[in-house]
């Protein structure tokens, strides 16, 4: 007995294959139309690679870029970041972030402290010491420089990572690693 398949008939084949392409089309079509819209809607991811996650305000929503860089050059915007640290970010001349922000956290004992835009200095009111905009010590008793982490603007949102390479400012490892 002869077994035998039956033949598909060139015609079936060509209608298949448009018929496959129209869906390709059509599914490529509205995934364009529709991913601004997804984007839109959706909330962004809050967390990325390398540990990074979004600045975020006081009530936890994340800040758009456009928000902080609205702000006068030379401004030091106060955000929420990695694990809540209060973060300064700078605001540089050509509208964009300085890619170092510096942790609002005393290395003396803890506190918080303004950035005082007349001496150019962060300065812990809780046992005067001074900090450079950097964050390097000026004067004690705080006795080790500001922890940094990396600021990045990617798409309006600005993302924190941890820096765990040399501190630029001492050459050493960083003592917050
Ligand atoms: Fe800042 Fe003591 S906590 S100087």
């Amino acid at each position: 007995m002869e077994n035998s398949l039956p033949l598909e008939s060139p015609s079936l084949s060509r209608r298949q294959l448009l018929n496959f392409l129209t869906g390709a089309v059509v599914a490529t079509t509205a995934g364009a139309v529709l991913y601004p819209v997804v984007e839109y809607v959706l909330p962004p991811a809050e967390s990325g690679e390398d540990g990074a996650i979004l600045a975020k305000d006081i009530l936890g929503n994340p800040i758009p870029a456009s928000q902080i860089l609205a702000e006068a050059p030379g401004t030091r915007a106060l955000v929420a970041g990695l694990a809540g640290d209060p973060t300064y970010l700078i605001v540089e001349e050509n509208s964009c972030l300085n890619s170092m922000g510096i942790v609002n956290n005393c290395t003396h004992l803890g506190c918080t402290f303004p950035w005082n835009s007349v001496d150019q200095q962060f300065q812990c009111p809780c046992h005067g010491s001074r900090y450079s905009a950097d964050g390097s010590v000026l004067r004690g008793p705080a006795p080790l420089p500001l922890k940094l982490v990396h600021v990045a603007v990617r798409n309006n949102q600005i993302w924190i990572s941890p820096w765990t390479e040399l501190d630029p400012r001492t050459q050493a490892q960083p003592w917050w690693v």
